[in-house]
Formats: structure tokens, sequence, C-alpha cells
């Protein structure tokens, strides 16, 4: 069992918290590795793009203002960020010249950044709001300039690695391309998060060059100007858990990060007392709120903004999205988007409830139904294979077998009304 706390669910420790940071996210790159058009931050973990996680746990630690630099398709980025997290301030990276160059960016917002910079990069969605604030924490307490995130891996192929003289002081770090072989074998590793000065960053941030194998201005080379300044301080601070810290690079990632999130979400909820039967079958989106005693039957997907109250009986093979579920209500094989289900009905198997559908108490929809953005009151029936579209049905109505309402008559959508009984 995975003992880690993977910080979502709790809530933020005021008592640690020591506020007084600006974030930089660099969201700018290609993502070459996971062979996409696709930007790496929007792809989805949990139904949601992986940026939401990260953001949600940085905005939790209360920052003064959060900038995200975007390059390849930042439009696709854009969008998603100013209906998702609209406060957060876009920075176009014009060329992707490397991890430096993408904090260069920011400059010019220099007067409103806080004293304190955290560094991150878009593709560690799992890090947590308690390790960013024990980072913060940890650059306060110790009077430093800049506090460097490592972790420690029996595989850091691919990262940069942690030099350090023999007192333990950081001196640089070395990516994996320019790493002689005795520096290859190091096992701390760089996670690309820090927390720097905005005075010594900005200072240094053009200092830097891109003298290397890939000739990239490497934001890890500051590591080095600030070690080698006798009048600065910094230190290496390392994660308890590598996981919290890994980021996506390829699809296989991307799948492994999904299955750990997945595992905590659908955890909190059995603990919270929803029985979820063969969870590894089962995916729930973070947001989703499920009541007691409810149950979630194998082979059920349910996202968005959607709520299950209690004593219900999802799956197996449901899908749910941005709907609400009463009290009491059964649900087989079927998939319910953007509907108000009333309590105690029963539902499937393999009908299709789409948007705009409300019911009232004790209402069923049998087998191979299609309800479109209808209302049918309480205690009505639609039992088997019927069309219900645009349709408002009384209480007590039962609709016979392969019922049509034909809402278009090639002009207009037209309502049908059936009143009660
Ligand atoms: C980087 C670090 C490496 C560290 C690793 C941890 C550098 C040079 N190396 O390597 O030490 O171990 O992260 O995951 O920093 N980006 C931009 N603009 C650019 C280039 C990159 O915004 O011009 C963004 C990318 O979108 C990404 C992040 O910066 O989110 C890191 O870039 P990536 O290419 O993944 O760096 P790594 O090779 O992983
Ligand atoms: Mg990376």
């Amino acid at each position: 069992m995975d003992q880690r706390e993977v910080l979502y669910f709790k809530d933020n420790n005021k008592d640690n918290f020591i506020g007084g940071f600006s974030a930089v996210v660099l969201a700018a790159g290609k993502g070459k590795r996971m062979k996409s058009n696709l930007p790496k931050v929007l792809h989805k973990i949990c139904f949601k793009p992986m940026i939401f996680y990260l953001l949600n746990s940085i905005y939790k630690a209360n920052p003064k203002n959060v900038f995200i630099v975007v390059g390849f398709k930042n439009e696709l980025v854009y969008q998603y960020l100013e209906q998702n997290f609209n406060q957060a301030i876009c920075v176009v990276q014009e060329k992707q010249l490397g991890t430096a160059n993408a904090v260069a960016a920011t400059k010019e917002y220099k007067n409103i950044f806080a004293e304190n910079i955290l560094i991150v990069c878009g593709d560690v969605p799992l890090l947590s709001t308690e390790t960013i604030e024990k980072i913060l924490n940890f650059k306060k307490n110790n009077c430093l300039n800049a506090v460097v995130v490592t972790a420690q891996t029996d595989n850091p192929y691919g990262y940069g690695r942690v030099i350090k003289d023999e007192d333990g002081n950081v001196l640089k770090i070395v990516e994996e391309s320019d790493a002689n072989s005795e520096e290859k074998q190091i096992k701390e590793i760089n996670t690309s998060i820090y927390c720097i000065d905005k005075d010594v960053l900005f200072n240094l941030i053009d200092k830097i060059q891109s003298k290397n194998s890939q000739n990239e201005f490497y934001l890890t080379d500051i590591v080095e100007l600030i070690s080698n300044d006798e009048s600065l301080k910094i230190k290496s601070y390392k994660v308890d858990d590598f996981l919290e810290v890994e980021g996506v690079n390829d699809r296989v990632q991307l799948a492994k990060l999904e299955k750990l999130l997945q595992k905590k979400i659908n955890e909190n909820l059995m603990l919270s007392g929803v029985t979820i039967y063969y969870p590894e079958s089962v995916f729930i989106d973070i947001e989703v709120e499920i009541d007691k005693d409810t149950i979630i039957q194998p082979f059920s997907f349910i996202s968005g903004k959607s709520k299950i109250e209690k004593n219900c009986v999802i799956g197996p093979f449901a899908q749910i999205e941005d709907s609400f579920i009463g009290e009491g209500t059964v649900i087989n094989k079927s998939l319910i988007q953007g509907s108000t289900i009333g309590k105690y009905n029963v539902i499937g198997p393999t009908s299709y409830i789409r948007p705009g559908t409300i019911t009232g108490d004790n209402v069923k929809i049998g087998a191979c139904c299609e309800i479109k953005k209808s209302k049918i009151a309480s205690n009505s029936k639609v039992p088997h294979l019927s069309y219900i579209g645009d349709a408002e049905i009384g209480s007590n109505v039962n609709v016979g077998a392969a019922t049509v309402t034909c809402n278009y008559d090639g002009f207009f959508k037209n309502k049908t009304i059936i009143e009660d009984g």
C-alpha cells in the first residue's frame, strides 16, 4: 500500500505557511518525448490536464501571483488557463532556448514579483502544497538566497545530477548529456524546483551562457553562479518521496502517475464511506463528490462536476459526466451527461441520458432508451427502447415500448408535452 501523502486531499497547514512568494511555472517546451501535437501540460491525468494539479497545489500555498511561461501552441494553454485559472499570468517565450531563457521571459514583471520566487516545471503533477510550503520554510528558516530541490533515485538517467563538495555544499548541477562517467553515478538529482530571491535571480539570469552540449540556456547553471558568490547562500532540499517530483516526459510516465493519483482518489472515497468494487477498474475525477454507502461497481467512470448522493448503486459500466444523481438511484451500464437525476431512479441497462435532462423521484428509464433535454416527473416510466427528446412528461406516465417524441419538423425543434397520468 502506498503510504505517501499526495496532498490534494489534506487541508493547508496554516501554521506552516510563510506566504510572500511568486511562482513561475515553465511550460513552453514542446515535450518532444510525448510525440504529440498537444502541449505536454494539457495531456490529461484523471480527466484533467496535468497542469491543473500543479496549479491547484501552488494556489493552495497562497502565492502573491503565478506566472506560466508558454510557448509551443501557447494559444491552447492560454485558452485552458483563461477558463480555469484566470488569475494566472501567461508569459510567452518566443523561442524555446532553454529553461533559463524561459525564466528570463518573466523579467518584465519584476516589479510585481514577491521577494521569493518558486520555479517549477509544468510537468510535475503530483507536487503537493505541503512540499511547496516545506521548501519555502526551509529557505526562510536557513536564511538562504536560494534553494535547489533534489531527490534521491536509483535510476537517475536523464536528470541533472547534483554536485556537492565533501561538506555537502551544493556546487553545481550537471545535465545528463554533459556529465562525465563519475558524475553519472550520482543518484541525487535536480528536480527542477527552485526557490530563489527575486533580486538574485534577475541579476544572474542574464549571465547564464549556452556553452553546453545542447546549446541551451540552462537554468541549472544559476546554482553554480550562486555557489561561487561568497555573499550568497544556497542549499539543497531533498524531498522525501521521489514520486512526488517525478516529471512526465513521455506517455509511459503519464500513465504511471495517473495510476498513482487515481488510487489515491479512490482510497480517499473508500475511507469516507463509499464502496468501490475492484477499484483498479474505476476512474473518478478528483472533484467528484460521492456520499456514504453508495456502491460503485467495476468499470465505471465518473467525471466533471458530478455529485452522487447516498445509497446509490452505480455500474457496472456506468459513465457519469457533470451530473447530479439523487439518493438511492441505480444506474446500470449507461451513459449520463449533464443531467439531474432524482431520488430512487432506476436507469439502464444501456441507456443514454443526454445533457439537460431532469428527472423527478422514482423514475424508471429502462433498457436502450435515449433521453435528450427532457423533463420526466416523479413516478413515470420509459421502460423500453424509446427516444424522448425535448419533451416534458408529467408524473405517473407510462411510455410504451419504442415510443418516439418527434421533436424536429425540418425547420424547428419542437417540444412534446405529455401531462400527468
Ligand atoms: C530539466 C533540468 C534537469 C532536471 C529535470 C527535472 C535544465 C537544463 N535541466 O531537464 O536538471 O533534472 O528538468 O525534470 O533545466 N521549458 C521551457 N522553455 C524552454 C525549455 C524548457 O519553458 O526553452 C520548460 C519545459 O516545458 C518543461 C521544463 O521547462 O516544463 C523542463 O524542460 P525539459 O526539457 O523537460 O527539461 P529536462 O530535460 O527534463
Ligand atoms: Mg522534463
